[in-house]
């Protein structure tokens, strides 16, 4: 079992000897945990890919403690420097020419670089105190939920790792947002996340395209694009609203046993045991913040079929129903 450590100096001065060692520690963000190792050492990233199980063509993103240093790893022009003033540090990841510094392993060989700053104390700490920048993908096997506890990645990971850093509830729940900016003119975001298309089309009054608005050109679509990710073990099914009402009322007149009902928020006047709910009221930033620790429990608990209701696609709706429908399919 991994060593779970508190985030104290001397605990982040022994993470950050591993990481000098070639070694890798997981570390908490804002988004989600992260399984970290030095970003400029092929033998250290290699270990992320063998301990995830990851394929290779699958690249890892870059994190950075400021943005002086995304000049040395990455080519900028003038609407990444916008983003990066406007969102770092925070949960956006701008996909960017590559500098060669950056090994072919970390990028699967691709001409561009994923790189982000997390605004997260503890990481931001360790990454202040290191002389290079860290690959990290998240701390969950490949195609399980993404891990936003420390638990969380002992569970899953915990038997081939040696630290885990804790850093407490990944505040916003789910991975960043991921913005293609190698063309100016053309800014398409890759995965939706906690930084919503809306947002940044007020804030820059323009478009930003989505990805299956571009998937034409020959920006390579990210894999985590891919349609069965983030999912339980057992099966999790995504109800339309009407089968929802069907199976609510079926289940008020003789509850399921084998069932659970996942709710976005809690039920007024029903009440049965096989119910959960993501937040109390409907807000967006609590069910997207609760989503995978739910999930997660629901695949350990004594249930063996999974119900979810869908929410609205709108604002961060978009990212939370892009990841229901991964770890629904
Ligand atoms: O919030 C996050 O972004 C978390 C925390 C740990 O920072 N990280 C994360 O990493 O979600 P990961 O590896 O689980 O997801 C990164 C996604 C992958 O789908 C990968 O394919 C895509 O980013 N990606 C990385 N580099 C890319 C590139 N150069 N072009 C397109 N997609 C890229
Ligand atoms: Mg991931």
């Amino acid at each position: 079992m991994a060593e779970i450590l508190e985030p104290t100096d001397y605990n982040i001065t022994r993470c950050k000897e591993h990481l000098e060692c070639s070694e890798v520690v997981t570390v908490p963000t804002e988004t989600v945990y992260g399984l970290a190792a030095n970003a400029l050492d092929e033998v250290a990233v290699k270990k992320i890919f063998e301990i995830k199980k990851r394929p290779l063509i699958d690249p890892l993103i870059v994190h950075v403690y400021s943005d002086d240093q995304t000049h040395l790893y990455a080519e900028l022009n003038t609407l990444a420097k916008k983003l990066i003033k406007d969102y770092w540090p925070g949960p956006l990841t701008l996909v960017l020419k590559k500098k060669s510094k950056i090994p072919n392993l970390v990028t699967a060989g691709l001409n561009s670089v994923a790189i982000r700053s997390p605004q997260h104390p503890t990481f931001r700490k360790l990454l202040k105190a290191l002389p290079f920048p860290l690959a990290a993908p998240s701390a969950n096997p490949f195609g399980y939920i993404s891990p936003t506890q420390a638990m969380h990645v002992q569970d899953s990971l915990g038997e081939n790792i040696r630290f885990i850093l804790d850093g407490g509830y990944s505040k916003l729940g789910i991975e960043s947002t991921i913005i293609d900016v190698q063309d100016e003119n053309k800014p398409t975001i890759l995965r939706p996340g906690p930084i919503t298309r809306n947002e940044l089309e007020k804030k820059f009054n323009r478009t930003f395209f989505s990805h299956n608005e571009t998937s034409g050109n020959s920006a390579i679509p990210a894999p985590g694009l891919l349609d069965n990710h983030y999912s339980p073990k057992k099966p999790l099914i995504l109800l339309e609203d009407k089968d929802l009402q069907d199976l609510l009322s079926k289940n008020e007149h003789s509850v399921m046993d084998n069932i659970a009902i996942i709710l976005q928020k809690r039920p007024e006047k029903l009440k049965a045991e096989n119910l959960f709910w993501l937040s109390e009221n409907g807000d967006l930033k609590e069910i997207s913040k609760n989503l995978y620790h739910t999930l997660r429990q629901m695949d350990e608990s004594k249930y063996s079929e999974l119900y979810i209701q869908g929410i609205k696609m709108v604002n961060l709706g978009v990212a939370i129903m892009d990841r229901i429908r991964k770890a629904a399919n």
